[in-house]
């Protein structure tokens, strides 16, 4: 699939997820055959103003390219001087966040409140494209504010005219909750409505859905989030359905530790250990999550205070797998509790 000039080899997209897709994270979606990777959205004025944290959040090492920056922002000068600071960076593709619902973000006209404004979406895309030189601008968008308001056909031919080199779909509302299964009928009219590149976005947790979305929409690319989680290996599956016409199926419990341990290393890496220790600790649970006894492994490993005490719990946990130690989950709900809510081990 191309992105402007810049070919990605294949459509598989890691989406931008806030305290999620770090470098450790994308790393590893990348060696497991992802085509591009997102970092977390970053806040325009926040590269502007040279702000630690938002600097921290957009940093990447070369190897890791091709890479996409997400922006968020709601006015065009911000929006212009981040991208042309950004030009420094060289990434591969800068996106901006029309998406996020989440209130601390809308309340501040940012995110999928900008879909409520199309034509001042449309001047915000110009700013960044005029500014961008030879990066591909992408805009990923939802339906619309809600069911009766969907203005995704009107927004998606906004971002084409204002220059976008492809937008991203997620194919829900910004009032869907993630329980409410997305709308990809949506997607195959955005098909019909532009001519840049759609990558689809929306509840992609198999091969098999991934397939799905590009033969009933006919997407060009697809974006995946929580399909992602403790799962790379839905990267390499696609390929391999697609080339052999079959799923290898889920990975081996020996490789599933490997990949938990080989990403807890690389966390380790990047951040200082007081901080490392609580980021790994959810990428691990979630490596495991479909496997029995991840509530009681979820609360012994939330007591460990280092990287390598995880390391050993993650040993143990195997060792007590391979034993049949834990008695059957209700794999529905806790898949169901999953993808309701990432964090899904937490008491709300
Ligand atoms: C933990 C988490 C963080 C997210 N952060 C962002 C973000 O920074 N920017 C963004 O555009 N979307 C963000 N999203 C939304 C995803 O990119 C994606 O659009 C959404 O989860 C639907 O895809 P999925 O069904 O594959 O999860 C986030 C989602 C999750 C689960």
């Amino acid at each position: 699939m191309k992105l402007g000039n810049l070919d990605l080899g294949n459509r598989l997209i890691v989406a931008p997820m806030a305290d999620v897709s770090d470098a450790p994270f994308r790393k590893i979606a990348k060696k497991y055959g992802a085509g591009l990777t997102f970092t977390p959205m970053v806040s325009a004025k926040g590269i502007i103003d040279n702000e630690f944290h938002a600097l921290r959040i957009l940093a990447f090492a070369r190897d890791e390219k091709p890479i996409g920056v997400q922006l968020l922002g709601n006015n065009p000068e911000y929006l212009a001087g981040a991208v042309h600071e950004l030009q420094r960076y060289k990434p591969d593709v800068i996106d901006i966040n029309c998406g996020c619902p989440v209130e601390k973000v809308t309340k501040h006209n940012l995110g999928a409140q900008l879909l409520d404004d199309p034509i001042h979406m449309g001047k915000l895309i110009e700013a960044m494209v005029d500014a961008a030189g030879d990066i591909p601008i992408s805009v990923k968008l939802r339906l619309g504010k809600s069911d009766g308001k969907i203005n995704i056909l009107e927004t998606a031919k906004v971002a084409e005219e204002s220059g976008a080199a492809a937008i991203i779909v997620h194919a829900r509302t910004r009032n869907t909750k993630y329980k409410d299964d997305p709308n990809w009928d949506w997607l195959l009219k955005v098909k019909e409505q532009v001519k840049i590149p759609v990558i689809g976005n929306g509840s992609l947790f198999t091969p098999k859905d991934i397939k799905e979305m590009i033969e009933r929409t006919k997407v060009d690319g697809v974006m995946i989030a929580r399909g992602a989680l403790g799962n790379p290996f839905i990267f390499n599956r696609y390929r391999e359905l697609v080339e052999n016409g079959s799923d290898s199926g889920e990975p081996s419990i020996e490789e599933i530790e490997e990949v938990a341990i080989m990403h807890s290393r690389l966390i380790a890496k990047e951040y200082p250990e007081a901080v490392a220790v609580i980021k790994a600790r959810k990428n691990i649970i979630w490596y495991f999550k479909h496997l029995d006894g991840i509530h009681k492994f979820a609360s012994t490993i939330m007591r460990t205070k280092n990287i390598e005490g995880e390391i050993k719990m993650i040993h143990e946990h195997v060792e007590k797998l391979k034993q049949n130690f834990y008695p059957k989950d209700d794999r529905e709900l806790i898949n169901q509790k999953f993808k309701e809510r990432v964090l899904f081990w937490l008491n709300e």
